[in-house]
């Protein structure tokens, strides 16, 4: 047996026993007379004591052979400790040792492996494993699959049935771009990867399953940003026989049962917000309701005084920063250089103090006086010992600046409390989605996406102003998931491979299986996917999903563990009849 308890599990009530123990060594403190090893493993870290008096030479001589990281087994008796650290379980009692084996060895690891380590990110990545060994690592492993578990619970509990996709498929349009694996039984052809099972899931609802979930692995091959990562896993499902409301009802009930299992927050109803609104109150798509600072429209207010950037601009918004009138001129001028980076791309900001007492004064005292600046007061909703911050230009633009502003200063004034949870439905997504660069429609959603039954007569006339049975899940800021009520008529799905620019023989080639599908008695079907690292994340107070990846890859796409992408043999090539166009340079 190679341990009788593991080394999170011994306490005061234990003194006396005899235990055998197995772990890793964090630490051996030699004072000579007194050998001390904290011994590692998943559970805990256990204080073992070898001393002259009470151990044999042999055993003492052995100890000093052990280096961090050997991997050890011991047996002994449980002892009261003199100096107690309360602040571990096991922190009132250590084992004086009696036997000792040493099962493994270990190179001298390259970071120290505790709690607060001495490991750069790059170098951690390289040996995940020995990263994975420490705590705070491990507890966010054990906090993903313990999510996971209260989902695969939720979910059964309502009968949905859990059901695995294939995974070597053709190219589901995400919006992304594809991961492809080369067929070598079929020359010259490919597999993608699945940017996610959309297609397979509505099939299945032609198939009659009805409900039907999967945790499953998607991929995506995009820029990487702390909430994205190319290989990542959504809570992916779909419904039959549903409208918009029963998708909401059900999923709003996942999410408030993880926030009461794991935070304890009594369930409430989630807000909802149409995709418009939240435009027009918070310049975002996925706004985080935990602070105010909403966008105030001052645009009717400012016209007419001779000020040339508000007179061209098609939206003149405003923000009040709260407590923020003594900012200094540099903290100002700090704020302005932020929102001109390219990023943001605005090309000025105006401001109005509100003292606690005193006058307003502003950037544009030249051109507006104390009572249209009063007016900006009322439309923002600054209160006094407010800063207001104006922006101006083209509407959506402008919007988006104010909103990506907005969540700078939340984050700046500590407005973003990570342990508050405020979860929103935004509804009625645009169905499509101007791209200037192609010049055509892309759907905003997916091209299975309905357009609200009102908004069909807009598919001839104005397809811009169509909207969608689309929605969002948004949980403080950040979006977690995503879904719509399907199309499952032939010929809107034709109509709407159209609209996208779609041939008829391309739609045919590309998703000709799913418009069969629908000839042959397809029910009404929505569903959703969660990004369920993002989820666990947040869930978790952090934004990082990678730290909640056990293997995740860095911000090039990287794995430096096993060092992939990789370049791979000729021959290999050959078999795939892939020829590079890299010259022997770029190689
Ligand atoms: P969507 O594309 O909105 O919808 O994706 C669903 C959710 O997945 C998460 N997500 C990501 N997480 C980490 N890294 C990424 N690269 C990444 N991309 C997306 C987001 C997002 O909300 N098939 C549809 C769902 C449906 O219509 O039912 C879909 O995939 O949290």
């Amino acid at each position: 047996m190679y341990r009788t308890h593991t080394n999170g599990q011994l306490n005061i009530q234990h003194v006396g026993q005899q235990v055998t123990l197995s772990g890793w060594v964090q630490t051996v403190r030699d004072k000579g007379f007194m050998i001390w090893i904290d011994l590692r493993d998943r559970y805990g870290v256990t204080q073992l004591l070898l001393d002259e008096k009470r151990t044999d030479a042999a055993l003492l001589e052995q100890a000093r052979t052990l280096g961090r990281e050997f991997v050890i087994q011991v047996s002994g008796t449980v002892l009261e400790r003199e100096s107690k650290n309360m602040k571990i379980p096991t922190g009132e009692i250590e084992v004086l040792v009696e036997e000792l084996t040493i099962i493994n060895q270990s190179k001298l690891p390259p970071f120290t492996i505790e709690n607060q380590t001495d490991g750069g990110e790059e170098l951690r990545m390289q040996y995940r494993y020995l990263d994975i060994r420490r705590k705070p690592v491990q507890d966010k492993l054990v906090f993903r699959s313990r999510v996971a578990q209260l989902t695969r619970n939720y979910l059964a509990a309502q009968d949905f049935v859990e059901v695995e996709t294939p995974v070597l498929i053709k190219s589901t349009p995400e919006g992304a771009r594809d991961f492809l694996v080369p067929s070598r039984m079929n020359p010259g052809t490919f597999y993608a990867l699945p940017q996610s099972p959309q297609t397979f899931k509505q099939l299945m609802m032609v198939g009659g399953l009805d409900r039907y979930f999967q945790i499953v692995k998607c991929f995506r091959d995009e820029d990487l940003r702390a909430d994205r990562q190319p290989e990542f896993t959504q809570i992916d499902c779909e419904m039959a026989f549903v409208k918009q409301e029963d998708i909401l009802q059900t999923f709003e009930g996942l999410l408030l049962h993880l926030l009461q299992e794991i935070k304890d927050i009594a369930p409430q109803a989630i807000p909802r917000m149409s995709y418009e609104e939240a435009m027009q109150r918070f310049g975002s798509d996925k706004p985080d309701i935990r602070f105010g600072m909403e966008i105030g429209d001052l645009t009717k207010a400012v016209k007419g005084r001779d000020f040339k950037i508000f007179e061209d601009a098609e939206l003149v918004g405003g923000i009040a920063v709260p407590e923020a009138a003594d900012y200094t001129r540099k903290e100002i001028d700090q704020l302005t250089d932020w929102v001109k980076r390219p990023q943001i791309g605005a090309s000025g900001m105006i401001w109005v103090r509100v003292p606690k007492d005193g006058a307003l004064k502003s950037s544009v005292d030249k051109f507006y006086s104390t009572e249209d600046l009063q007016q900006w007061v009322e439309i923002t909703g600054a209160n006094p010992g407010d800063l207001i911050l104006v922006l101006a230009g083209e509407e959506n633009r402008t919007r988006k600046q104010l909103g990506e502003l907005r969540l700078e200063l939340g984050n700046r004034l500590n407005l973003r409390d990570p342990q508050v949870f405020a979860p929103l439905w935004v509804l009625d997504f645009p169905l499509l989605e101007w791209d200037d660069e192609t010049q055509r429609y892309h759907a905003m959603h997916h091209p299975f996406t309905s357009p609200k039954p009102e908004d069909f007569h807009l598919l001839e006339t104005d397809p811009g102003k169509a909207r969608a049975n689309a929605y969002d899940l948004v949980l403080n800021g950040n979006e977690i998931g995503g879904g719509s009520i399907r199309i499952f008529d032939k010929s809107l799905q034709q109509r709407m491979f159209k609209l996208l620019g779609f041939s008829e023989e391309e739609a045919a080639a590309q998703f000709g299986f799913l418009m069969n599908a629908f000839e042959y008695g397809a029910p009404p079907h929505g569903g959703i996917a969660f990004g369920f690292d993002r989820l666990v994340a947040i869930l978790d107070g952090s934004e990082t999903i990678r730290d909640y990846i056990a293997f995740p890859k860095n911000n090039a796409g990287r794995d430096v563990m096993i060092n992939t992408p990789s370049p791979i043999a000729q021959d290999q090539l050959d078999e795939l009849f892939i020829k590079s166009t890299l010259s022997e340079e770029e190689k």
